[in-house]
């Protein structure tokens, strides 16, 4: 029974992408998998898995009244689901205390409960890490990454809370970003993956189909399973990398180098 968050200072860093994806895969791979939506404020998991709305969602949960067992739905590959319920009107009265059992009484009948925590330090997030007793940190390879990071990362050992790993998402390896050991250093965790930017993972949140799912061999979903695999008592077989999964550099590159192998045949 793990209890796994998803955490970042930062918004838009790709913890819900990472959240979905790492999960679906868990699923895949035939591990009892729960993922509970806890960015009450954007509910973006329903929307990347293309679900609708359910009538008993987590909101219903932290105002007390429902159990959370009545909010998990049925999800791809054998995933389920806790939807956050998206209603902004009644944030105000969510009481994110109660997020911790229910996270609880979710590991009592999966073998990985996912956590999607919404960015910072705001109460919502605190009760998003607090409620898991594992981490994964998701950082972008850039310096106005590293503060946010650090700070999430003090929480963590305050509360006694095991941190998996950094994962640096959207890496392009360009020389302006921070290099792996550098960041390693800096916040002074393990980078269990970068994660390249993938155009087919951004292409697959529109598609409103995660990309583990619809393209298993792109680079995006090679690095989630990854990860995955550092988790206890994972082993997923690596997927070869698929041609039109690689990232744009790569294509780029392969573009020009059959470019100049054309002209030296037809010489
Ligand atoms: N490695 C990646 N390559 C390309 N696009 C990505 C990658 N990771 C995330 N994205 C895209 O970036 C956007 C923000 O990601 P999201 O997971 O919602 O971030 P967060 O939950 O941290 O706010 C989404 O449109 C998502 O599809
Ligand atoms: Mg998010």
């Amino acid at each position: 029974m793990h209890t796994i968050v998803i955490a970042s200072g930062k918004g838009g860093v790709g913890k819900t992408s990472l959240a979905v994806n790492l999960a679906i895969t868990l699923a895949r791979a035939g591990k009892k998998t729960i993922l509970v939506d806890a960015d009450v404020a954007m509910a973006s998991v329903g929307i990347m898995l293309g679900i609708d709305r359910a009538p008993i969602s987590l909101h219903n949960v932290l105002m007390g009244d429902a159990d959370v067992r009545d909010a998990v739905y049925d999800g791809p590959s054998g995933l389920k689901y806790v939807p956050s319920g998206l209603s902004l009107d009644r944030i105000k009265k969510v009481d994110y205390a109660k997020l911790k059992n229910a996270v609880d009484s979710l590991a009592d009948t999966s073998e990985f409960v996912v956590v999607d925590s919404p960015p910072g330090l705001g109460p919502d997030a605190m009760a998003a890490i607090k409620s898991c007793r594992e981490l994964i940190l998701v950082v972008t390879p850039e310096p106005t990454s590293m503060a946010d990071a650090l700070k999430i990362k003090s929480v963590a050992e305050k509360n006694n809370i095991k941190v998996i790993g950094v994962v640096s998402n959207f890496v392009t390896h360009d020389k302006t970003e921070i290099r792996k050991q550098d960041l390693e250093t800096l916040l002074g965790i393990r980078i269990i993956a970068e994660i390249p930017d993938d155009f087919e993972a951004r292409r697959s949140s529109a598609m409103q189909k995660p990309v583990a799912l619809r393209l298993p061999a792109a680079a995006y979903s090679r690095a989630v399973i990854q990860i995955a695999n550092t988790l206890p008592g994972v082993e997923i077989k690596m997927i070869e990398g698929s041609k039109n999964s690689k990232g744009i550099f790569s294509k780029l590159s392969e573009a020009i180098g059959s470019l100049f192998g054309k002209k030296n045949r037809a010489r």
